[in-house]
């Protein structure tokens, strides 16, 4: 009987104190649970706010990029306004209060010319040993806007004549001839000039003017050269260009064929051809017969090329881009072999401008006549001697 009583308080004990750790453990079980639905809410949170910033984050990124786009368009447009609106100034500039300027540059030139003249007896055997390099390019005049966007404009290189000559269009047949530099800048468009008009169209801007006679490229059956007299308003003589699979001589210039160019030695003729895989070649021509004296291939590329003109028996070839922006003589070929492509300097032309359809080299006022887009401008050039670089 007291075991039994033992036995029952011993149960009784046991199973007080087993409700207790039942009691015990089930409230740290709910703590933790409460503590691990707390877990669990603040990591949902959390989570939504990271989804929402990162949310955030992409729409953001999506605004700045489309930002950055429009901030682009606006720059390229703006460059092309204010590139724009400089050649418009520059055009007004001369255009008005400037009729004095012109005055003034006609009388420099005039000036230069009879510097020319008179120093012409001491430096007459220089002539045939010409040795004058661009040095770089010292100064930019616009005369004039007249006619499209491509052409072509020179002065007769015969001292006598002072005459000017605009070529407009790569395809006509009739020429504005102007009896002076300041006739051509005073005139209203092309009204102060008389027509020549040719037998045959011309082909692209490669043309010349040269003692009285306009030398230029036609195409009928094959590429030739025409002589024309101003003068008496005749052909002189005509001659097949004696080289065959000729292309396009610059890559940004397709129109011209072939070029020519006039020089302190006379005449040459710019070309290319399959052959030559890619680059420029050069002929000295005789002016009076046509016929082509000597050829040389030069090392100068086609691609990327604009224009072209000859100085002192120096080939210059001038580079642009597809998108036009600053022309550069890039690449030069002596035929005297007195200065290399290697130590020439890399001349820019000044500002920034379209593209020029055709360069002309005056050797008696050293002016480049370039034809840009419709705009006739000249070029002074700064000389040095080859053997000085
Ligand atoms: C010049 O040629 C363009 C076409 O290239 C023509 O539209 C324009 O009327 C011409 N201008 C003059 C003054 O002949
Ligand atoms: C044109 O003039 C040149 C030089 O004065 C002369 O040689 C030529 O024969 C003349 N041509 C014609 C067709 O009169």
């Amino acid at each position: 009987m007291r075991g039994f009583v033992i036995l029952v308080t011993l149960a009784c004990f046991a199973s007080a104190q087993h409700q207790a750790l039942i009691d015990y453990l089930e409230r740290r079980l709910l703590a933790i649970e409460d503590r691990i639905s707390l877990w669990h809410e603040q990591t949902t949170r959390y989570a939504s706010e990271l989804r929402e910033l990162k949310q955030q984050m992409v729409s953001q990124l999506e605004n700045l990029d489309k930002e950055k786009e429009a901030l682009r368009t606006n720059l390229d447009g703006v460059g092309t306004r204010v590139d724009r609106v400089e050649r418009e100034l520059d055009y007004l500039e001369t255009q008005n209060g400037a009729q004095p300027c012109v005055d003034v540059d006609d009388k420099l030139i005039e000036q230069q010319v009879t510097q020319v003249k008179e120093k012409q007896k001491a430096k007459y055997l220089k002539l045939t040993d010409c040795s004058d390099m661009i040095s770089s390019i010292k100064a930019m005049k616009i005369l004039k806007r007249v006619g499209g966007p491509k052409g072509m404009w020179t002065k007769d290189t015969s001292r006598a004549s002072g005459k000017i000559y605009v070529f407009n269009g790569t395809d006509e047949d009739t020429v504005n001839q102007f009896p002076s530099l300041q006739d051509f800048t005073r005139s209203p468009g092309m009204s102060l000039s008389t027509d020549l008009k040719l037998p045959s169209a011309w082909r692209g801007t490669g043309h010349v003017v040269f003692n009285h006679h306009v030398y230029y490229v036609s195409l009928a059956e094959e590429i030739s050269v025409v002589k024309y007299d101003t003068r008496n308003n005749s052909v002189t003589d005509s001659a097949v260009f004696p080289v065959q699979d000729h292309v396009p001589v610059y890559g940004l210039t397709p129109d011209t064929l072939m070029d020519l160019a006039v020089d302190e030695e006379g005449l040459w003729a710019i070309y290319a051809t399959r052959q030559n895989e890619g680059h420029i070649s050069v002929a000295k021509m005789d002016a009076d017969s046509l016929d082509v004296e000597q050829m040389w291939d030069t090392n100068c590329p086609r691609e990327n090329a604009e224009a072209a003109f000859v100085i002192c028996g120096t080939l210059y070839v001038v580079y642009n881009t597809k998108q036009p922006g600053r022309s550069r003589v890039q690449c030069l070929f002596d035929v005297n072999d007195m200065v290399s492509n290697e130590e020439a300097p890399l001349v820019y032309f000044p500002k920034r401008y379209g593209s020029h359809s055709s360069l002309k080299y005056n050797p008696q006022e050293q002016l480049l006549y370039a034809w840009d887009d419709g705009y006739q401008i000249l070029y002074k050039l700064i000389m040095k001697k080859k053997l000085e670089i």
